[in-house]
């Protein structure tokens, strides 16, 4: 098994793109998390396809989107063309799920599923056949620099044991850092995604070091 860092875009200096993907990739990043928010289905509002498209150039690493507005489907042709590998939609934005997940497939990305805090796992029960990876929110989405929700190791631990989810990434999102990632890991968690706890820090090469170090030491256990 592997786990994978994707720092957060979000929680960069939006002001020096360019520069910090290059800063977060040669420190090792295995993918670049994009938070796309509406304003609507999330209390904030972030970047769509144009600003993805103008960073796509600067990413050597696979892009991972990940999709917090009310409609996602119209958005997925465009992320395709700018190159994106993966998109997560929430469950809770999608009553037509299967659809959704076999648009983003139909334009050659892997599909995902994204699920908050307080929402059921079992809405996931019929869908997890369809997707290559499950975004389990570990805080509220909308904004980075959010305490991690204990409980989100349990519901972790809950999906990985579900039918057909061993062959799933499952990536968490929100409040990961050193001090939670060995346990999400051992958990079941195997990409972990980070903002702050990665462009916040003065040195982001120690920081994806030190997420990295906790995920092996777990892993060695
Ligand atoms: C929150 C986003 C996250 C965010 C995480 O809605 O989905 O990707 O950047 O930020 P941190 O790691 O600071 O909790
Ligand atoms: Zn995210």
């Amino acid at each position: 098994m592997t786990v994978r860092i994707a720092p957060s875009l979000l929680s960069a200096d939006f002001s020096r793109l360019a520069a910090e993907l290059a800063e977060v990739q040669e420190a090792g990043a295995d993918l670049i998390h994009l938070d796309v928010m509406d304003a609507h289905f999330v209390p904030n509002l972030t970047f769509g396809p144009p600003v993805v498209r103008a960073i796509a150039p600067h990413c050597q690493v696979p892009l991972d989107a990940h999709l917090m507005v009310t409609e996602p489907d119209p958005l997925v042709p465009a992320l395709a063309a700018a190159g994106v590998a993966r998109v997560a939609v929430h469950v809770e934005t999608c009553p037509h799920l299967h659809r959704s997940l076999a648009h983003i497939r139909e334009h050659g990305m892997a599909p995902g599923v994204a699920i908050n805090p307080a929402t059921s796992l079992g809405l996931l029960d019929e869908a997890l056949g369809f997707v290559e990876y499950v975004l389990v929110m570990s805080v509220n989405p909308g904004f980075g620099g959010q305490d991690f929700i204990p409980e989100s190791l349990d519901k972790i631990r809950r999906l990985r044991r579900m039918d057909g989810a061993d062959r799933l990434d499952i990536a968490v999102d929100g409040g990961v850092d050193p001090t939670t990632a060995g346990a999400l890991v051992a958990a079941g968690a195997t990409t972990l995604i980070a903002g702050s706890a990665i462009f916040g820090a003065p040195d982001r090469g120690r920081a994806i070091s030190a997420l990295r170090r906790a995920a092996l030491e777990e892993m060695q256990r």
